[in-house]
């Protein structure tokens, strides 16, 4: 178990999940055009929700998983996790269909590989996306993620095996991105990981 913390962005908080988040992670994994690019159970149920935030409610020194919540009106409007293995990571991010289009995915990504880069130390991320999923393309080549190779994996909510394009973010690719846009240099300048937190 590590001590709480909260990485606050412009307009998110992402700290642990809690049982109280069953309804909007239900609504958010629960929806077809989002689980399609994920690897959820199909269709996402109370029960699953309450099984994945049980074994998820703290971050360990090797896992680590957020809930997206909006500053504005507390409502979890998506998720990250991080998964530390001994020679890799793993993991990815979600936002509710009804959300989307509107930069959070963006302040997500940007707030995770900064976590990793900054708290963690990590010296990479390893992710991946779909081959259909154009737009977890676009936004991670923006924030300096390369292409490394292809994988495949069954997608529950396709009921089929799909390709994966894998993808690799150094830390020194993350810099260059954000030297390259001052848009997404503001967006990492919102970004305060809170640790040591109090329960
Ligand atoms: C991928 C996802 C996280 C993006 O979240 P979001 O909040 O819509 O992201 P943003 O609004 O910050 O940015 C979306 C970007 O994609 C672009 N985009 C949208 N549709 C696109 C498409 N069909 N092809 C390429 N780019 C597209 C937008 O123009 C925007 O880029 P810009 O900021 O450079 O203009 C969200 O759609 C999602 O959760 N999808 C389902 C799960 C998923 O795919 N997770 C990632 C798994 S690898």
């Amino acid at each position: 178990m590590v001590k709480k913390m909260f990485i606050e962005t412009e307009r998110l908080i992402l700290r642990e999940w809690t049982l109280n988040d069953v309804a909007d992670q239900v609504e958010g994994l629960g929806n077809f055009e989002t689980a399609k690019n994920l690897v959820v159970p199909f269709p996402y149920t109370a029960k699953n929700s309450v099984e994945y935030i049980a074994q998820h409610l703290k971050n360990t020194a090797d896992n680590y998983a957020f809930a997206a919540q909006l500053k504005e009106d507390g409502k979890v409007i998506g998720g990250t996790n991080l998964h530390i293995f001994v020679d890799k990571n793993s993991g990815g991010i979600w936002i509710n269909e009804n959300y989307t289009g509107k930069g959070f995915g963006t302040e997500l990504w940007i707030a995770r590989a900064k976590f990793a880069f900054e708290t963690l130390n990590l010296s990479e991320l390893h992710n991946g996306f779909l081959e259909f999923n154009n737009r977890s393309k676009h936004m991670q080549e923006k924030v300096g993620y390369k292409i490394v190779g292809k994988s495949s994996m069954f997608c529950p909510a396709l009921n089929r095996d799909v390709v994966e394009i894998l993808t690799k973010l150094t830390k020194s690719d993350f810099y260059e991105a954000l030297k390259s846009s001052a848009k997404l240099k503001a967006i990492y300048d919102k970004i305060n990981i809170i640790e040591n937190a109090d329960d």
